[in-house]
């Protein structure tokens, strides 16, 4: 990367860090990626400790919420070296919610080569264990200071890192999940196919009472119909049904074009499975189950990966599936896209880059 500046930590945070007890999200690397946007133009990159910064109480992010990120990891191979799984995909994902917030987009390669240098910086933080990874959240906002509601005409990009083990606490066991009918977490329209903060915190509230309820998570519906499942507030959403994998279309206008649930339905494909990405109602998953034919549920996810459901509840009504266990399709696609990941299984769609840590540390 031609200008980027790198300014290193004179103290370290990895002493603050449980590694026996990472959760998600709670513990942060030693450095952070910048880069600042002004005068229609993004500017030189630099790599700086991680640390507070400065916001000035007119921030228009702070008010009006122009903002968006993406969430990707970074895996330790078992060849060596450090993996990244699709981050063409997310640099175009991010282009994408840009444009729904009117931020200005980031070069592909600014965004891809960002991620490299920053690890390569702290790939001394990716976790050792199986299944642990360092946890990259790029994201985009507005940092103008003003009052009036208008797209801003300053942003900054960064990218900061965390290490973390499963997103849930559950890890691979199957949650209970809340079909609920009364909040809505986006509309065809709106902004649901983007990464934007406005979706996340539209799902506040719906999963603060389901948790309250003993739910992990909430299913939210389609915001006409009530009975087109839409997400759950952090993953997509997979049903297999009597043989068959489905999941909401994106054409559905409220869907957010995972990475994993992409990874998921090609492998699917690839396998013989019969796929199909169309709208499912509530009443037809019910249906099926009292059938007997609702035989797995799972989240599909960058965080989570793979997160089986064992329950949903609608309208006080139960519906346990498979036993609460994990169903042998979810597994597999567990077992293959972490497989992947960790480069332990072949990578027949090319998905995985390596970065070759030992090169350019000594470089
Ligand atoms: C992810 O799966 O990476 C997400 O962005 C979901 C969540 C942690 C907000």
């Amino acid at each position: 990367m031609e200008y980027l500046k790198i300014i290193r930590t004179e103290v370290s945070r990895k002493s603050g860090i449980d590694y026996s007890n990472l959760g998600f999200g709670k513990f942060f690397s030693d450095h952070q990626f910048v880069v600042d946007y002004d005068n229609g133009a993004w500017g030189d990159p630099r790599i700086e400790p991680y640390g507070p910064m400065a916001i000035e109480p007119a921030n228009c992010t702070l008010h009006y919420g122009q903002t968006i990120f993406e969430g990707m990891k970074a895996y330790r191979s078992a060849k060596g070296g450090v993996n990244l799984f699709r981050p063409s995909m997310n640099a175009k994902r991010m282009n994408n919610s840009a444009r729904a917030v009117c931020i200005p987009e980031i070069d592909e390669e600014l965004f891809v080569d960002g991620i490299r240098e920053l690890i390569r910086v702290d790939h001394s933080f990716i976790p050792n264990e199986r299944g642990h990874s360092l946890y990259l959240r790029p994201f985009a906002f507005g940092t103008g200071n003003f009052l009036g509601v208008t797209a801003s005409s300053q942003y900054r990009f960064m990218v900061i890192t965390s290490p973390v083990a499963s997103y849930y606490a559950e890890g691979l066991n199957p949650v209970r999940i809340k079909v609920d009918e009364e909040h809505i977490r986006a509309v065809r329209g709106g902004l649901g196919q983007a990464k934007t903060a406005a979706n996340y915190a539209a799902s506040l509230y719906a999963g603060m009472q389901a948790k309250k309820e003993g739910f992990a998570q909430v299913l939210f519906l389609e915001a006409v119909t009530r009975n087109f499942v839409d997400e759950i507030g952090a993953m997509n959403i997979m049903f297999v049904i009597d043989g068959e994998l489905i999941t909401p279309p994106l054409t559905q206008g409220s869907i957010l074009p995972g990475v994993t649930r992409d990874s998921v339905l090609q492998l699917g494909r690839h396998w013989g499975l019969k796929v199909s990405e169309r709208s499912i109602g509530i009443d037809e998953i019910a249906e099926a189950h009292r059938a007997g034919k609702l035989q797995e549920a799972f989240g599909t996810g960058t965080a989570a990966v793979i997160s089986p459901v064992g329950e949903f509840v609608h309208r006080g009504d139960s519906m346990v599936i498979n036993n609460r266990q994990i169903g042998p399709i979810a597994q597999k696609f567990y077992d293959t896209i972490t497989g992947i990941q960790y480069g332990e299984l072949d990578d027949p769609f090319g998905w995985v880059e390596t970065i070759d840590i030992e090169e350019s540390v000594s470089a």
